[in-house]
């Protein structure tokens, strides 16, 4: 078993690169397999969540080549074929597969999702799309069977009940080259939704609408290869920003998208943090004393329910109390019982997380209880006196490219050890 070991109360100062997004690039690597050429992938961070779908698509026939963080990926030799379990239950992203063989053969056997337990995560919307358009479900041990009734997907017209990024990327895939017309109404509209669908253009497929609630698609006979490149993990560097407002001495954060971190920016800024934005980077500053806030998650542009436990550790350094709302994943609490093992203020209630400060972590042994409890953990022992040991960290190593290397460069003492 791995361990990250921090020695805490430090202060940090330099300059961080955020990597490519990782809720992007896990939805593009299965886009591929709707392609009829190469696509080559830039900006590819050094995540297990890529590892695990690398094998995924190598086990399926497709050749890859990764180059740095350049990924080529060329599908021709993908074969319709039930998905290995083991592989695709060790993430959340490998429903992803569901739409894009449905998109490509009409048909998908794969394993339930996997990913963090951050309560329920019910697939129900992306069911119930695919049969809107025309497949049908049955379950197979413990695969999932999802068959187009005529072979080939048609279009329909859908509203999803819930915002859902899974659901409405995945009803993307099955529509790209469905016989006719796909309108999704209460769509998602999330930057990596964009991001998708840029992808799919750019291989052909005719998507409008991305990044608003309705999300027109054109159904193509054929995609080609293409190049693109993955923006900015916009969690990744919201993580910097309560890293460096909590620890750092002036921090810089490269390769940020200020336009998909509005809402959370604004947070910050009432709690007192001062940043500096230019166009593709924010300087934090060393801060002094910080406001306590409350905060309510919801679907973009509302707070990112995965930027609720990065959050939290600064929160407890402000003065005052309040609340966390996570309006997404009412049972995301699990960093709150280890943040109170290093001393913190902090309680679940009924539907809702309350903290007081300002509080002084003391270093503990904790456990990621998830990748954002992760991430919560990591800069909770940044901020705190002594030794943290943080167990459980593969769930971090799943979403965030280089922490340990990336850390260690801006000064902070953390070490990856074997237990
Ligand atoms: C994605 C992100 C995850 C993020 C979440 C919310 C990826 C790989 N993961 O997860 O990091 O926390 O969005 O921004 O991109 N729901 C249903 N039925 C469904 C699908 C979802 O009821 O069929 C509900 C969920 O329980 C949740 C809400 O809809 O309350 C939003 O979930 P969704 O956007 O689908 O999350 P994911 O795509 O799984």
């Amino acid at each position: 078993m791995r361990k990250i070991v921090i020695n805490g109360g430090r202060s940090l100062a330099g300059k961080v690169t955020v990597s490519g997004a990782k809720n992007s690039v896990v939805a593009l690597i299965p886009a591929i397999i709707l392609a009829d050429g190469i696509v080559t992938l830039d900006g590819v961070p050094a995540i297990s969540d890529v590892d695990s779908l690398i094998d995924i698509m190598e086990t399926m026939g497709a050749k890859v080549r990764r180059t740095g963080d350049s990924l080529e990926i060329d599908p021709r030799g993908v074969k319709d074929m039930p998905m290995p379990f083991g592989k695709i239950n060790s993430l959340r992203a490998s429903y992803y597969f569901y739409g894009s063989l449905l998109g490509r053969y009409g048909q998908a056997i794969v394993g339930l999702p996997g990913g963090c337990d951050l309560g329920p995560r019910p697939i129900d919307l992306h069911i119930k799309a695919f049969e809107a358009m025309g497949a049908s479900m049955t379950y197979e041990g413990s695969n999932m069977h999802l068959v187009a009734n005529e072979k080939k997907m048609h279009g329909a017209h859908i509203f999803m009940d819930t915002v859902s990024v899974g659901a409405t990327i995945n009803t993307m895939f099955a529509a790209v080259k469905a016989k006719g017309r796909t309108v999704i109404e209460n769509a998602a509209r999330e930057p990596e939704i964009i991001d998708v669908a840029t992808l799919l253009n750019n291989m052909g497929a005719h998507v409008r609408g991305a990044g608003t609630d309705v999300i027109t698609i054109d159904g193509v006979e054929q995609l080609h290869g293409t190049r693109h490149q993955v923006i900015p993990d916009r969690i990744e560097a919201g993580t910097y920003i309560a890293l460096a407002a909590a620890v750092g001495q002036g921090i810089q954060i490269d390769n940020v998208l200020y336009e998909h971190l509005e809402s959370y920016i604004a947070k910050l800024e009432e709690m007192g943090v001062r940043m500096t934005i230019s166009e593709d980077s924010i300087f934090v500053e060393k801060q002094d004393r910080l406001k306590a806030v409350s905060v309510k998650t919801s679907p973009y542009p509302g707070l990112a329910t995965d930027l609720q436990q990065p959050l939290t550790p600064l929160l407890l350094m402000a003065e005052g109390s309040g609340r966390i709302i996570d309006t997404i994943y009412e049972k995301r609490v699990g960093h709150v019982a280890e943040l109170a093992r290093m001393g913190a203020h902090i309680t679940t209630r009924s539907n809702y997380i309350a903290y007081t400060g300002p509080n002084k972590l003391t270093g503990a042994v904790v456990k990621a209880t998830d990748l954002r409890g992760g991430a919560a953990m990591v800069i909770a022992g940044l901020m705190a006196e002594g030794q943290t040991e943080i167990t459980n960290i593969e769930f971090i190593l799943r979403g965030y490219s280089n922490i340990i290397e990336k850390l260690r460069e801006l000064g902070a003492d953390i070490q990856l050890m074997e237990d």
